[in-house]
């Protein structure tokens, strides 16, 4: 077996959406990592294989954590091939076990993203085919080995994904609404506003209800990753079940309960509300997250809250008027019934901030699934 190049330096690459910059570090530390670097979009950091199999598990920020294997002047496709193919896929893979392969290239001769994909999966198959005349297959849903590969400036790096996937899918979003707020940005948005449970938190329109469960998760010290069934670092040659066994058992261990009446959400469509049901279920205490069906200007009032939320920004049925209106009415109903509550209000496309009628004490720029958002906080008296 050869020695890789996260064995040598025990060096891991954590990606976070963009915008979630600070949040990402102050988690990756509170985790344990160390000489935490910053890459682009991501953190270099140093750990353990204790506090990387925690990682993985815990993170409800970073959305890839990468073990690296190799690192090379990569100029074309050929010596892509050549260099992937020194090494040792069956480190990683064996003939029944499946694999798939993301892949990003910027500044650099080789251009294409897929095709570069194409190109390193060509050297496994290819391989295995010479060794065995056989080859594993590419399952893109469910691998059971996601390896990463990126080519900037013409430097390529190939890493095995060691959660497997996209961390921000937790597991628990089953039913499908539009706009849904991605996983990973709900959980920075909650870090951000330092909710500390002290204060009930609702969200009026809580659509599938992905701040609430990032909230109840958090509030519960929930594992982020406690609903996946594949991570990637299973298949790394030094993987230790035993140590792993134990980190999942503490960590699970360590989950509280969820008291009554600290997070409730409301929203307009009652569809959206019985999505929500349905993922809120997956959670120990679930039942403790009041859900109702409301318009929020039915709404008496929302005093001493932390109100943290994601209106409409116009990309379903909405005009653009409908939604100025909305948002504007939105604002009269914080600045009018919710005496002593902060407000957390992330828009989706940072113009119609100015559509509240209310001055942010406080703006983040966070980025999720192409659109550059905005989180502003309201302080309300
Ligand atoms: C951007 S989505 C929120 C998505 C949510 N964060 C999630 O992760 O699923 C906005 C939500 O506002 C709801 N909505 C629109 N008008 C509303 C109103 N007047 N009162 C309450 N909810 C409303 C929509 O039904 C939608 O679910």
């Amino acid at each position: 077996m050869s020695t890789y190049l996260y064995q040598e330096h025990r060096q891991f690459f954590a990606q976070h959406a963009g915008g979630a910059e600070e949040a990402a570090a102050a988690e990756l530390k509170e985790l344990g990592a160390h000489s935490i670097q910053q890459g682009h979009l991501g953190y270099y950091f140093k750990a353990d294989p204790e506090i990387l199999y925690r990682i993985v598990y815990m993170t409800r920020i970073s959305t890839r954590v990468l073990a690296p294997l190799i690192h090379f002047d990569c100029h074309s496709s050929n010596y892509l091939y050549k260099t992937a193919q020194q090494i040792d896929w069956t480190d990683f893979l064996t003939l029944t076990k499946t694999f798939a392969i993301t892949a990003n290239t910027a500044d650099s001769q080789l251009r294409n993203s897929n095709y570069a994909a194409q190109i390193l999966k060509d050297a496994i198959v290819d391989q295995f085919r010479e060794t065995y005349g056989e080859r594993p297959n590419v399952n893109t849903r469910f691998p059971d080995l996601q390896l990463n590969l990126y080519v900037h400036k013409n430097r390529a790096r190939i890493s095995v994904d060691l959660g497997g996937g996209s961390l921000h899918k937790r597991g628990y979003r089953t039913e499908r609404v539009a706009a849904p707020m991605q996983e990973n940005v709900a959980a920075t948005i909650l870090r951000l506003s330092e909710w500390d449970g002290n204060q009930p938190l609702f969200d009026p329109f809580c659509g599938s209800g992905t701040l609430l469960i990032e909230a109840a998760m958090k509030q519960t010290h929930l594992p982020a990753a406690r609903f996946r069934s594949k991570f990637g670092f299973l298949r790394l040659p030094d993987f230790d079940p035993t140590l792993w066994n134990q980190i999942k058992t503490d960590a699970n261990r360590a989950v509280i309960s969820l008291p009554e009446y600290q997070i409730s959400g409301s929203d307009i469509d009652a569809t959206a509300i019985q999505a929500a049901t349905t993922h809120l279920a997956m959670l120990p205490d679930g039942k403790n997250i009041h859900l109702q069906t409301q318009d929020f200007r039915s709404i008496e009032s929302l005093n001493h809250h932390c109100i943290i939320t994601n209106p409409p920004y116009g990309i379903r049925m909405e005009t653009p008027q409908q939604t100025a209106l909305l948002l504007k009415e939105f604002g009269d109903f914080l600045k009018q019934k919710c005496t002593g509550s902060t407000a957390f209000v992330y828009f989706g496309e940072p113009t119609l901030s100015k559509k509240l009628g209310l001055k942010p004490d406080q703006k983040w720029p966070l980025r999720t699934g192409g659109l550059e958002g905005i989180l502003c906080r309201y302080p309300l008296y």
